[in-house]
């Protein structure tokens, strides 16, 4: 990777994968693009900056041969609660976007990066420890778009060598940009009310274990990935990777270790519980680890001392910080 185009530079990902890569590989190899433009956002104001309609090709096509990337990372996209509510706008926009990606990458030679996601299982995967290559069968429209374009990645790689490889990420935790309407916002938007209000009311109900990783773990695999000796690859696409399972109450004893007076309460949205339900409770990681050393450092009480400690200076709430036990 020499040159990088990232879509989606203003998501939640997007924000934080465009700086690391700005620090590590030159701003002026890196162009951020998104479509919309947010005045003063530390994204924008870093280096070069593009608006990008991933649903249009000739831009897409054409921004990459202005920049002469070799490198396209692909992360705009529709969550899985938004796909709910926008069925036939997920599908057009993550496949329409995804197929633009892979033409272009095919027509200009690029590595591409594509994430998927634990959203590609479904009712029928097996729940623990699901394995790398098992039963799919998505019940929702984000994860029909993201088995699809699993499947399309493979079919890229195959049938015309497009170097394109992708994880499915677990619920991704972070404190600089807000995920835009998943399942597993609530394990984001708990650390906010903990800080806020002491109490937050999970829209998620007792006892649902999903997969989740802090930020950092996350855009360290998106980087170690890309950088991984093809040679070692026999997946490329759709590795599973996670660096914890949890469900609401572990949540709130994490965050309980530093703010004692923290409560969790429930009133359960049946849509993103149904869907959660649909999801697996942990997945097996051990295919990421064998090919490309895949090695999360962030456990659930690490990640909860660097979200409470990043927001209480965000926000500029202060807490009482108490021994990890
Ligand atoms: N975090 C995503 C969601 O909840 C899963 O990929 O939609």
């Amino acid at each position: 990777m020499k040159k990088i185009l990232i879509t989606g530079c203003l998501g939640q990902i997007g924000s934080e994968l465009t700086h690391r890569l700005r620090v590590m590989y030159g701003a002026e190899n890196v162009i951020a693009t998104d479509i919309r433009h947010i005045e003063g956002n530390p994204v924008i104001e870093g280096g070069t900056f593009e608006i990008l309609d991933v649903m249009d090709y000739e831009a897409m096509l054409g921004l990459c041969k202005k920049y002469e990337v070799d490198t396209l990372m692909h992360l705009a996209a529709l969550l899985s609660a938004v796909g709910e509510a926008k069925p036939k706008f997920a599908w057009d926009l993550n496949m329409g976007g995804l197929m633009n990606a892979l033409e272009v990458s095919r027509e200009l030679n690029l590595k591409l990066f594509i994430p998927s996601s634990i959203a590609a299982f479904g009712p029928g995967t097996p729940v623990d420890m699901t394995p790398q290559d098992t039963v799919q069968r998505p019940t929702t429209m984000y994860g029909v778009t993201k088995v699809s374009g699993e499947l399309l990645c493979d079919y890229y790689f195959t049938k015309y060598g497009v170097d394109v490889r992708g994880v499915r990420f677990p619920g991704l935790i972070s404190y600089k940009t807000l995920p835009g309407g998943g399942t597993t916002d609530y394990a984001v938007d708990i650390y906010y009310e903990a800080l806020k209000n002491k109490k937050y009311t999970s829209f998620i109900g007792k006892g649902t274990y999903m997969d989740m990783m802090y930020m950092p773990d996350a855009i360290d695999a998106i980087i170690q990935l890309m950088e991984a000796d093809p040679s070692r690859l026999k997946h490329r696409n759709a590795f599973n990777i996670t660096a914890m399972s949890f469900e609401p109450e572990q949540i709130a004893a994490s965050i309980k270790k530093f703010i004692p007076e923290f409560e969790i309460s429930y009133n359960v949205d049946p849509v993103r519980q149904g869907i959660a339900n649909s999801w697996p409770n942990s997945i097996d990681a051990s295919a990421a680890h064998e090919e490309w050393d895949f090695n999360p450092q962030y456990d659930l009480d690490r990640m909860t001392k660097d979200m409470l400690e990043n927001l209480s200076e965000k926000l500029g709430i202060p807490f009482r910080e108490l021994a990890l036990a």
